[in-house]
């Protein structure tokens, strides 16, 4: 049975999520070490863990190539990456452009393959690679393409990132591959999953997680004792069964792909993972 605000002292949010994780990590002596997200996407959290020295390395692993080239452009081709991001126009017709290189990626360079990515999460609503620019293609609606893509703030927060390069390794593989291989070292690191909905996965992503897949995953979590975590999911009937033997916490959101409603989404941990007593506090960057 799910708790609602349980001792586990997450206050809820997305944005709240990595000084959780920092207390996670120090109350189970994990601060300081390896931090992996099996599905990272844009890894938010475990890049602002590894700024506040709260994690040494991140092993960030995505099977979606077009997310693992925006992440191997930007710490491998950094100069040619900032390049198209100063010299390209935010406008829809170069956002056709910048659709027809990520829709045929295979007839490109890894920068250009990456900076389609980046452009497409930057400039399309709830920054879904698959979905239309934010605005519309007339660009009718109350805000226009650019909204989201200030390029000197871009250019900063890529500078910055590819500064902490030797810090971060990248993998493009199934989930469960991923942490097959991470569960052979000597001591694995912590595990940070966020894999896509159950109810809104195959509409947001390109690589939709199916029953079967969230099935595995709560399996091979499950019989792994030795490997600590925290999952992240959309509050749904499946997930409670399937993790029914974790400690399951209910955390109040607001919703913002496409509508803004209030809704909660599950927190769960495993019972062997230490659950921190201390407040989240705020993260400290240098
Ligand atoms: C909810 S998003 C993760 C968001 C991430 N936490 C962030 O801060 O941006 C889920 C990610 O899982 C990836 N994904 C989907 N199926 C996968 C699979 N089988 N193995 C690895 N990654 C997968 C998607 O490409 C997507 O980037």
């Amino acid at each position: 049975m799910a708790t609602i605000f349980s001792p586990l002292r997450y206050p809820g949010g997305k944005s709240a999520i990595a000084p959780y994780l920092a207390a996670l990590l120090r109350a189970n002596n994990y601060s300081g070490r390896v931090f992996a997200e099996p599905f990272a996407g844009g890894a938010g959290a475990a890049v602002k863990l590894l700024y506040a020295a709260e994690a040494e390395h991140l092993a960030l692993n995505d099977v979606d190539q077009a997310i693992c080239d925006l992440w191997l452009a930007i710490l491998g081709e950094t100069e040619e990456f900032l390049k198209l991001l100063r010299d390209t126009p935010v406008t829809v017709e170069e956002w056709s452009k910048q659709r027809a290189i990520w829709e045929k990626p295979e007839h490109h360079e890894l920068a250009a393959r990456g900076f389609a990515t980046f452009f497409l999460n930057r400039t399309n609503r709830s920054g879904i690679l698959r979905g239309r620019p934010i605005g519309g293609l007339d660009q009718s609606g109350a805000y226009p393409i650019t909204a989201r893509y200030n390029k000197a703030n871009l250019e900063k927060r890529i500078l910055r990132l590819a500064k902490w390069k030797s810090r971060i390794s990248i993998s493009c593989l199934d989930a469960l591959d991923f942490i097959e291989a991470l569960a052979a070292l000597p001591r694995p690191p912590f595990l940070f999953l966020d894999p896509p909905y159950v109810g809104q996965g195959r509409h947001l992503y390109m690589n939709a997680f199916g029953h079967e897949q969230h099935e595995s995953l709560a399996t091979w979590l499950r019989a792994h004792s030795r490997i600590p975590w925290v999952l992240t999911y959309d509050d749904h009937p499946i997930i409670h069964e399937l993790y029914s033997w974790a400690h399951i916490t209910q955390i109040p959101i607001r919703y913002s792909a496409q509508t803004k409603r209030k809704a909660t989404e599950l927190l769960i941990l495993p019972p062997w993972v230490t659950v921190p007593t201390e407040e989240a506090r705020p993260l400290c960057y240098s």
